[in-house]
């Protein structure tokens, strides 16, 4: 199962709420959660890293607000179940591939970031076949969480993974797309899996700063939604143990307007 961004207290709030039930309901065998925006809708503490692992997240991935909390630096290099885009400059603290153990069988999870409309980073295509090719050495199960703006370069990196990798799903525009699919050659994909936190916001934020900003050009300071309703966006992925490709991608999104198992 992979949680799409939680976005500040209110995400933090809404996995205590619904995980639970997420786990009764679909028992994964791991679940990832990419926690970008965990702390204040800007980057993650330790405290919260840690409350995640606490409430039965394996994997934490990241983005682009990877380093807004300075509080990463100080404990990055021990956060053993999270990762931070590998495609990040090899000065970067941090790794961006994770090996988890369930049971006897090892899954990769690997974390990369776009280029269009984003930082100039290193090549996430270089970077998934080299990671690909390490990972592949040690298991056949490998998950990509790919955080990147444009819907192209997430379409363009499933398809070159597709029949290497297990998934490749979208994180960082926080609507989820309404395309799951497995791919001809056993590759699940899904562009944006959506975010987690507040529902009546803009991508997380208060509307009012955003709707000035659009109307006025003027700088504005975007605030994280604290309180209200909330929604959670994720997506489940089953692989055949066999074959190592996937049988399924569901999508799952929880609010108000569409109700946990209504
Ligand atoms: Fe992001």
């Amino acid at each position: 199962m992979f949680i799409g961004d939680v976005v500040g207290s209110l995400g933090r709030k809404t996995i205590t709420e619904y995980l639970p039930k997420l786990k009764k309901e679909y028992a994964p065998q791991v679940t990832i959660a990419n926690g970008e925006n965990a702390a204040g809708g800007k980057g993650i503490t330790e405290k919260i890293y840690k409350k995640f692992l606490q409430e039965g997240i394996d994997v934490i991935t990241l983005g682009n607000h990877a380093w807004d909390n300075r509080d990463i630096f100080e404990f990055i290099s021990e956060a053993k179940r999270m990762i931070r885009p590998a495609n990040f400059p090899e000065q970067a603290p941090g790794k961006g591939i994770v090996f988890v153990k369930v049971n006897d069988i090892e899954l990769a999870v690997i974390n990369l970031q776009g280029r269009s409309f984003m930082t100039d980073i290193d090549d996430p295509f270089k970077k998934a076949d080299e990671l690909v090719k390490i990972a592949a050495k040690r298991t056949k199960y490998i998950f990509v969480d790919f955080h990147a703006e444009t819907t192209s370069e997430k379409q363009a990196m499933a398809w070159f993974l597709d029949g290497r990798v297990s998934a490749v799903v979208g994180t960082h525009t926080h609507v989820q797309t309404n395309d799951a699919r497995v791919l001809p050659r056993g590759t699940a994909y899904l562009t944006d899996v959506g975010m987690t936190g507040p529902y009546d916001a803009i991508l997380g934020m208060k509307k009012d700063p955003i709707i000035e900003k659009f109307i006025t050009a003027l700088p504005k300071r975007f605030e994280v939604v604290e309180q209200g309703r909330n929604i959670l966006s994720a997506c489940l992925v089953e692989i055949d143990p066999r074959s190592c490709t996937a049988k399924s991608i569901e999508p799952i999104v929880i609010n108000e307007d569409r109700p946990f198992l209504a």
